[in-house]
Formats: structure tokens, sequence, C-alpha cells
């Protein structure tokens, strides 16, 4: 063997033993303190073709105010938001229906007071907690904003995986972490405990129980199921022109594939005489 042969099977070897030791199965634990890797669900928004599943927004919203909102904050959500295209598209009548359920501080009026009215669809929705400082002090951690969570959050496959999602465009990270969080909460004594959080113990005890949230289009109440909705759902407010994008992306790969043929024709028709 010659000194290059023997160079590049040394290169070849370290590459294999790289990709042997960095291909983690998911759900496996790792020893860095960041808890287990979560595992890939199947997301109906993911890939090229990706759309919300409107059905399945329409019923994360219901978990997301009925138990999330309890603690949570979503800032860059208006009510307005949940009848635009591409979301959960209730209709204006039950978005203004909606608001309505909800007292906005409002003001100061004329005789510079503040005032309690109620919602609007223009309004932001409003967080249980009048500041950071009132939810630290109740709740022993600050529950962070979720508006944009299901994109602040991501874990590492190692190499070479890595390289292997940057590829394939995987952008479903933050939804399969929080999707494992909230199924993450292994012991029934605990919970506190979670196998996914960092470190192992969160502030957040196991929010969510089979049963709690009543769904009426048949759907079942189990955590697994309201985990995904609710993980959806965050992941729309996170990214709501997620299916404009995708559509826009979808159209200008055809018309490059379409031009290069025209351009291929084109280019024939020029040279064809030239022979
Ligand atoms: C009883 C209050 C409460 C409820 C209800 C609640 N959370 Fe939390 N959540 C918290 C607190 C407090 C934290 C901060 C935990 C910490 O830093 O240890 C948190 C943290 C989180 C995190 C961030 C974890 C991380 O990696 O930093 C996510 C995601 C999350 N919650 C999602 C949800 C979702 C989704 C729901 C609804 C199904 C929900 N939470 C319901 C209080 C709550």
């Amino acid at each position: 063997m010659n000194r290059f042969a023997k160079l590049g099977l040394a290169a070849a070897l370290a590459l294999g033993l790289a990709a042997a030791t960095g291909a983690r199965a998911a759900d496996e634990p790792n020893n860095d303190g960041h808890g287990l890797t979560p595992s890939r669900q199947s997301w109906s928004f993911a890939g090229p073709f990706g759309a919300f599943d409107q059905a399945q927004v329409q019923r994360g919203f219901q978990v997301f105010r009925e138990v999330c909102a309890v603690c949570h904050s979503a800032r860059n959500l208006s009510f307005r938001n949940l009848s635009q295209e591409g979301g959960p598209e209730f209709t204006e009548g039950q978005v203004k229906a909606l608001a309505a359920e909800y007292q906005i501080k409002d003001g100061p009026n004329d005789a510079g007071e503040m005032f309690e009215r109620q919602g609007r669809p223009a309004d932001r929705f409003p967080w249980n907690y009048p500041n950071a400082e009132a939810a630290k002090a109740t709740l022993g951690a600050l529950p962070p904003d979720l508006s944009v969570m299901a994109k602040a959050r991501s874990y590492s496959r190692g190499f070479p995986m890595f390289l292997l999602d940057a590829v394939i465009q995987y952008q479903e990270h933050g939804v399969d972490y929080v999707y494992a969080l909230l199924n993450g909460y292994s012991n029934p004594k605990d919970l506190n405990h979670n196998d996914y959080f960092p470190g192992g113990k969160i502030a957040m005890a196991k929010p969510l129980t089979d049963g709690q949230v009543d769904y009426t289009d048949g759907s079942p109440k189990t955590v697994q199921q309201y985990s995904k909705d609710v993980s959806s759902f965050l992941m729309w407010m996170a990214e709501p022109k997620l299916e404009e994008r995708k559509h826009t992306g979808f159209k200008v790969m055809a018309f490059l594939i379409l031009f290069a043929g025209l351009l291929y024709l084109t280019k024939k028709k020029i040279w064809a005489d030239a022979h």
C-alpha cells in the first residue's frame, strides 16, 4: 500500500469511528447533563409541503389556553391572529367572542386612571401575572414566554447526524423537545423530575394529565395527544407564516426548474445550426 492509500484508509477509518460514536440513538441518556435526546415525531408541518393540521392547532390552542396560559405568557399572540390564514383559522365571530371573555387592562382614561374593559380581537393575549416578579414569586421560577418557544429550544444529535439535519433541512428540533418535555415526567413520585430537562429537575410540575382538557372532536384525551396538539400550536405561534414560506419556496423551485428547461431548449435552438 502506498503512502496515499494508507492516509486515505486512516482518514476513512477515523470518519467511520466518529460516525459510529456520534450517532446516538434517540432517547438514549447522554451524560453531559442535557437530559435525554428527544425522539422525532412526525409533524404535519415538516418537509417542503408541510402544512398545519387545522383541527390539531385548534385543539392545541384549547390546551394552551386552559392549561399553559395559567402560568405562561404568549406576548406575540393577538386574538385576531387566531383567525388568520395558515393557523387555527377560527372564524372572526369566534375570535370576537373569545376576546370578550377576557378583561384587558387599558388606559389611562381622562381622569388619569387605568381601567379594565372587555377584550377585543386586536388585543394581545393577556398574561395571568402582572409582571415577571409576581410569576416568579408564585411559581418558584419564571415560566418563559411561549411565543417562540418551539423555535427557541433545540437538541444536538452529534456528528454526523447534525450534518444530515442541515442537508434535509430538518427544522422540528424545537417541537420535538417540547413534546418530549411534556411527556418526560417519568417519576410519578416526583412531579418535578423530567428526563428531558437539563439537570433533570424542572420548576414546572407535570402540567398535563389524561382527561384534563375536554376535546369535543373525539380526539383522545391523553397526555400524548395534548402534548402533540399544543406543540403544534406552539410551532404555529413561533412561525405563523410557515405555510406561506413553504409554498413560496416550492413555487420558486418549480420556477427555477422550468426556467432551466427553457434555457436548455433556447440554447439548443440557438446552437442548432452551428454543427
Ligand atoms: C403551574 C404553572 C405552569 C403550567 C400550567 C405550565 N408551565 Fe411550563 N413552565 C413553568 C415554569 C415555572 C417553567 C420554568 C421551569 C424552570 O426553569 O425550571 C416552565 C417552563 C416551560 C418550558 C421551558 C423548558 C425549558 O427548556 O426551559 C416549556 C417548553 C413549557 N414550560 C411549556 C409548557 C406548556 C406547553 C404548558 C401547557 C401544556 C405548560 N408549560 C404549563 C410553569 C408552568
